[in-house]
């Protein structure tokens, strides 16, 4: 695709992305990757004189805005919780006055760019429009979703009648008709969200627009302020306000003459009765685009200046420039837009697509296990803000573990509003047509990735506070939960965990069994025992008042801890081949004949419902739709998987990990965006050809649209932070860990160079690695000193000191 293309002259500029032609089956694409936003709303791509027609998806999402619905599909009730798609703010539509609308499907589209500027969080749009009856128009747009004030966006529209005079109408509008249609295969299912409340105006310039959700009852509050200039002179023309349900607009027709130039500029606010420090968001709304928005440019201005300090803590530099920087720059980009400062405040999750489309109805998954780590070290106050939306949810976990008759807490493997399981219990295979059963919500490996957070968390910023309040609870919570989920074999002298599902979603169960689920699915098991031995470090590290409240609170009692001790010695993981198996049976299961399938069907990522649609199935087979087995890689070290390995009694040589990469390698499908960035970290010490290789696939997922459409549903945020957390953790081997920043660089040849400042416990530390050298700056403005630990030598710094390695070949010189 063009996005991916150098200029004419063979530059590729890091900070621009740049689409051209007008083509329809593009549109999708470019409205997700050119989605803008500020970590409380963000607002798709989509043209504004666009509305939502099975091409074009405007769509406009509030961070924690949900509304439930429910359909009756094929005689089952289905209900689902929703991100829901609020009014439309963008609308702007312009014709000659006895013409069609301009816009790219019903004129000539003589010329048309996008360019989403990535330093400046803004969409410029440029394009020459010819109607049927030979008038061009040439249009540019620019537009912005405030970084700086979360409830406020801009978008100026300047208008040049290229070769005619005559009166141009213009519609400034907020539609508030939209729906979540946004995803072809919840067609079936209700979408209707919106329920309108009212459509006021306040003259001379101000539309308002009232809606609530149908069921969760949030209130949104829009207003736009239209003005305009001819020729850069502000005019008054007169405004005819028209309004219908869930509609407001304001129509102005204005004489133009050939070559003139108009200017339109519409600054919007958006308000919800989820926000603070308001009081009615319609009011709060038209009272900011009256005194507060200012006009276009001065907002713009304040806006510019918080992308600044954006790229400030995102600042990453590469010894290479051109498109991987830009790949590069796009991800933390669409980071930064879903999770900001501004989300602080908010009481929210992380979810898996962003707040870019409606693709998982933007729900949150385990896929913060692949942004945290990335934000512990950038933005720790809002992995923090991230984790409290976890904490929140606490009860609503311990509940759903007593309904499933367990104890402790257990998170949900799609969360929402309230935490309650979200997942789906039937979905559509498009390719069979087929309304199947759905057991992913067994994949209670989610609350290993909540427990790993917050531990990783503590270890990055040594917010001892937190662990005291909120994590310390979490993580012994979930203990009790794995604890409670294994059962205890007494022949074999082991516990195992029954009846759930990995990460890998083609196998929901065995080929002969009736009920859904997985026996010893190794990275849950080795996962539980990680987070039980964390549980008995969280009663060790809390000072001694706080854990004796706790243990107290949670009524915490002596043969639990025994009985978790126990189990971080007896928990089952089964071996084949001399590889670990993904779940007891692996090794029994089916060879298939992936150059048959890869013949047939070119596109093999959704392997379970192309075995589906041929009346096969997915379980019969040893494949794997994404990293499972090698999960255990990717968040712990080789050497931690086999202590824990060793301590549960199974002794493992060096090779464990070689030999795990080859055999799952060869068998993945990688049909989750996920899958390559686990891949790419977990070859990274073993093949750094593939690697980087894998590096470079993953952090292109979304721009190249590697699987093929779907992230026109939404951009894929886990794979977005895990490419970028590559070159953050794993290239450089930063831990964070233990008591000491450390650092074990290898990078790849092929980057060059690599520089980026961490926060860590307080410190502000910058990084410079190249494939020869390393060192470690501690900011002279920030913190004490502190313990550094470059390539396996350990260096106290204090502010303001460095320490700079030469590494060779793998042996490492401190420098002269
Ligand atoms: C993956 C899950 C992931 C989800 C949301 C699925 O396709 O298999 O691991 O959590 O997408 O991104």
């Amino acid at each position: 695709m063009n996005a991916a293309a150098p200029d004419a002259d063979g530059h590729v500029d890091a900070w621009v992305v740049t689409f051209s032609g007008h083509r329809p089956d593009d549109v999708g694409l470019r409205e997700a990757l050119c989605t803008l936003g500020n970590g409380y709303f963000a607002t798709r791509g989509a043209l504004p004189e666009s509305a939502s027609d099975g091409t074009h998806h405007p769509g406009t999402y509030v961070a924690g805005v949900y509304n439930r619905l429910v359909t009756e599909v094929e005689g089952h009730r289905v209900e689902n919780e929703s991100l829901v798609n609020v009014p439309n703010w963008l609308a702007l539509r312009f014709r000659a006055a006895d013409g069609p609308w301009f816009g790219c499907d019903t004129c000539d589209v003589l010329d048309h760019h996008l360019e989403l500027e990535l330093d400046r969080g803004a969409l410029i749009r440029r394009s020459r429009l010819r109607d049927d009856q030979g008038r061009i128009v040439s249009v540019t747009q620019r537009r912005f979703v405030s970084m700086r004030h979360p409830h406020l966006a801009g978008l100026e529209t300047t208008l040049v009648a290229e070769n005619w005079s005559g009166a141009l109408e213009v519609v400034s509008a907020l539609d508030g008709t939209v729906r979540n249609d946004g995803v072809d295969r919840y067609a079936g299912l209700d979408d209707r969200h919106l329920v309108p409340v009212g459509e006021h105006h306040h003259p001379p310039d101000v539309i308002c627009l009232v809606a609530e959700t149908s069921q969760s009852r949030v209130r949104i509050g829009e207003a736009a302020r239209t003005r305009m200039r001819l020729d850069g002179q502000r005019i008054e023309p007169q405004i005819r306000f028209r309004s219908r349900p869930g509609h407001a607009a304001s129509e102005t027709t204005v004489a133009l003459e050939e070559g003139q130039e108009l200017t339109i500029e519409k600054m919007v606010a958006l308000f919800t009765s989820r926000d603070k420090g308001i009081t009615e968001p319609a009011e709060e709304a038209c009272d900011w685009v009256t005194h507060i928005a200012g006009d276009f440019d001065e907002a713009f201005a304040r806006h510019l200046v918080s992308w600044q300090h954006v790229w400030g803590r995102f600042r990453t530099d590469l010894g290479v420039d051109g498109g991987l920087a830009r790949a590069l720059h796009l991800n933390q980009f669409h980071i930064a837009q879903t999770a900001s400062n501004n989300t602080v405040d908010l009481d929210v999750g992380v979810p898996a697509r962003g707040l870019h489309g409606e693709a998982y109805r933007g729900h949150i998954f385990w896929d913060e296990l692949f942004i945290l780590p990335y934000l512990n070290v950038r933005l720790p106050q809002v992995s923090r803000s991230l984790l409290r939306y976890r904490y929140r949810r606490l009860e609503q976990a311990r509940r759903a573990a007593r309904d499933a008759g367990y104890a402790g807490a257990m998170y949900p493997w799609q969360s929402a509003s309230n935490g309650r399981e979200e997942t789906q219990t039937r979905h559509l295979n498009p390719e069979s047509g087929r309304w199947l059963p759905d057991a992913s919500h067994l994949q209670r490996h989610v609350n290993a990735a909540v427990a790993y957070n917050v531990w990783n968390y503590v270890q990055a910023t040594g917010d001892d506070q937190f662990l005291r309040l909120y994590g310390g609870e979490m993580i012994l919570e979930i203990a009790r939960f794995w604890s409670s989920i294994a059962t205890y074999d007494h022949a074999l002298d082991r516990y195992e965990i029954l009846g759930v599902m990995g990460p890998d979603e083609y196998h929901e169960g065995y080929p002969d069994r009736e009920e859904p689920g997985l026996d010893n699915n190794a990275y849950t098991n080795v996962m539980a025992v990680w987070c039980l031995c964390r549980a008995l470090d969280v009663l060790d590290a809390l000072p001694p008042v706080s854990a004796t409240e706790l243990r107290e609170r949670l009524r915490l009692t002596g043969e639990e801890v025994a009985r978790w001790t126990d189990l971080t010695r007896k928990m089952k993981v089964c071996f084949h081949d001399g590889v670990i198996s993904q779940f007891e049976g692996f090794g029994e299961l089916e060879e298939l004949d992936w150059a048959d399938y890869w013949d047939r069907y070119g596109d093999i990522h959704r392997l379970d419902r192309i075995l589906e649609a041929e009346g096969d199935t997915a379980d019969r087979y040893k494949l794997t739709k994404q990293a499972d087995v090698m999960m255990l890689f990717y968040l712990l070290s080789p050497n931690e998987v086999r202590d824990l390995l060793a301590r549960l009694g199974y002794d493992t040589d060096p090779g464990l990990l070689a030999r795990c990469h080859a055999y799952y390698e060869a068998r993945t499908a990688h049909g989750s965006t996920l899958s390559r960035v686990v891949s790419a970290w977990s070859s990274a010490r073993l093949d750094s050809q593939r690697s980087w290789g894998l590096f470079c696939e993953a952090l292109h997922s979304d721009l190249d649209d590697v699987q093929g459409g779907t992230t026109a549903e939404g951009i894929h945020l886990g794979a977005m932070a895990g490419a970028v957390d590559l070159l953050q953790r794993c290239y450089t081997g930063l831990e964070t860990t233990g008591d000491a920043l450390r650092l074990a660089p290898a990078i790849p040849a092929a980057l060059g160079s690599l520089a980026f400042p961490v926060r860590y416990r307080g410190h502000l530390v910058h990084l410079h690695c190249t494939p020869t050298s390393a060192s470690v700056r501690v900011d002279p403005d920030e913190g004490g000193p502190m313990t550094v630990e470059v390539a396996g030598e350990t260096h106290v710094l204090e502010p303001g000191q460095a320490v700079d390695v030469e590494l060779d070949g793998g042996h490492l010189r401190p420098m002269a």
